[in-house]
């Protein structure tokens, strides 16, 4: 076999084999084919497409490119749950320990931040002592006793993935639906659970803008997800502003430890309750979803959620004493409010700008290697549909570096849009693929 037939038959619009995608993901991880000859054939996928299979196969492939973890040893169905990323979404905090509280159990492995969305695994280490370096061994007694743990994403995980996403960065070629899907799900299926809830973000801070598009990724996913025998559901939700009111590390910690009290936004705690059902439905815990949804809502208010989570950050080595006082987290130095010039109501937000905001005061990386602030980000204190008033705090910024507050306020100013007249607030549950 050779490359060159292959860059050639997919430029003139034929379907790829099995073989042909297996033997080009293969020979790219191992290091035969070189860049160039990869690049171009990512740029013939992405004019020419794949069909279902196609897609399909580059999943299984990249998939079976490295590790495929084996949770066998856990007892239960194991529901995993991604998000396509978003500005402050802080809902994995919030559904882990949910869903370990109505005996699902959670086997997680979760990446760090890069850009100007956020990992789950910095948050978590924003609690003093936390951390998710853990053997196997350890990893799966951990969820058969607590139903719960998370750790890093093992370096050797769908590495043909890894190799593909840095060349596709760089070759203007990430936003074609069958690379995103087969991306995702490749590191998803190598993650070893049994089903599959995929929160799809659309609006100004996901990589979907709009829902038609999101919702075609979203069947292509669920087609991966069920090609390969994982039962698989796509919620697709709003990234229109950020989702709640924090954005940043130890931020969101704290705003995940409120919610877990039930006194968290409206939106984070639907949306946690929302995919929260699901997946407990998906591990067969509860007969019907809306039976899945009582005992999910009935755990956030008794505080059995909030237990769980106090257990789990204590199995890792974390301080409990978090979940009582949040002032345990990583203060920052500064603090500034960013004041509204006028009346209105708040129309529309751009919120991919406001995660880079974030980023500026701290809160990402620019590359892999950045340091992280814990304690630097945005509190949002106006969502759409909001009123303001000339004078009124739109957002409250927290960074170490007192030099960026100004770049920062005037990037959130330029982000959030005014209107004269109300507003409608945007649907947080846009749809539901299966
Ligand atoms: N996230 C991924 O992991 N891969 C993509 O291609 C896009 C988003
Ligand atoms: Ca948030």
């Amino acid at each position: 076999m050779r490359v060159y037939d292959i860059i050639l038959k997919k430029r003139e619009g034929y379907s790829l084999t099995k073989d042909e995608i297996y033997y080009f993901v293969n020979e790219y991880t191992k290091g035969n084919i070189p860049d160039y000859q990869a690049a171009a054939l990512l740029m013939a996928i992405f004019f020419q497409k794949m069909n279902k299979e196609e897609t399909a196969y580059l999943t299984e492939a990249m998939m079976y490119s490295g590790d495929v973890l084996d949770l066998s040893k856990i007892e239960g169905i194991k529901v995993d749950k991604h998000s396509t990323g978003g500005v402050g979404d802080t809902t994995t905090l919030v559904v882990a320990p949910l869903v370990a509280s109505c005996n699902v159990p959670v086997a997680k492995m979760s990446g760090r931040g890069l850009g100007h969305t956020g990992g789950t695994i910095d948050k978590l280490e924003s609690i003093q002592g936390f951390h998710v370096e853990l053997s196997n061994e350890q990893f799966i007694n951990n969820v058969n006793q607590f139903k719960i743990a998370v750790i890093g994403q093992s370096a050797n995980l769908a590495p043909a993935d890894k190799k593909l996403y840095a060349l596709r960065d760089v070759t203007a070629t990430v936003d074609n639906l069958s690379l995103i899907a087969s991306s995702i799900m490749s590191k998803k299926l190598a993650a070893g659970s049994n089903a599959i809830v995929l929160d799809v973000k659309v609006g100004s801070g996901a990589f979907m803008k709009d829902l038609d598009s999101g919702i075609e990724l979203a069947k292509e996913m669920v087609d991966i997800g069920h090609h390969m025998h994982r039962e698989t559901i796509a919620i697709l939700t709003s990234m229109e502003q950020p989702l709640g009111f924090a954005i940043g590390n130890s931020l969101e910690v704290e705003e995940a430890i409120q919610t877990l009290k039930n006194r968290g936004p409206e939106d984070l705690k639907e949306l946690s309750i929302t995919l929260a059902s699901y997946m407990v439905f998906l591990a067969k815990e509860a007969p019907s979803i809306a039976e899945a949804r009582t005992m999910v809502i009935n755990h956030l208010e008794s505080g059995k959620a909030l237990s769980k989570f106090k257990e789990f950050v204590q199995a890792q080595g974390g301080d409990p004493a978090v979940v009582e006082d949040t002032n345990l987290l990583p203060k920052a130095a500064y603090t500034r409010e960013v004041i509204a010039l006028e009346d209105g109501y708040i129309q529309s937000i751009q919120t991919d700008n406001i995660g880079i905001a974030a980023l500026i005061l701290g809160a990402g990386r620019e590359n892999k290697n950045s340091p992280i602030d814990l304690s630097a980000g945005i509190v949002m204190n106006k969502k759409i549909g909001d009123t303001v008033h000339k004078g009124d705090s739109i957002a409250t910024l927290y960074t170490n570096k007192a030099e960026v507050l100004e770049q920062a306020g005037s990037i959130i100013r330029k982000a959030i849009h005014l209107s004269e007249g109300p507003v409608q607030k945007p649907r947080l549950i846009k749809a539901i693929v299966s």
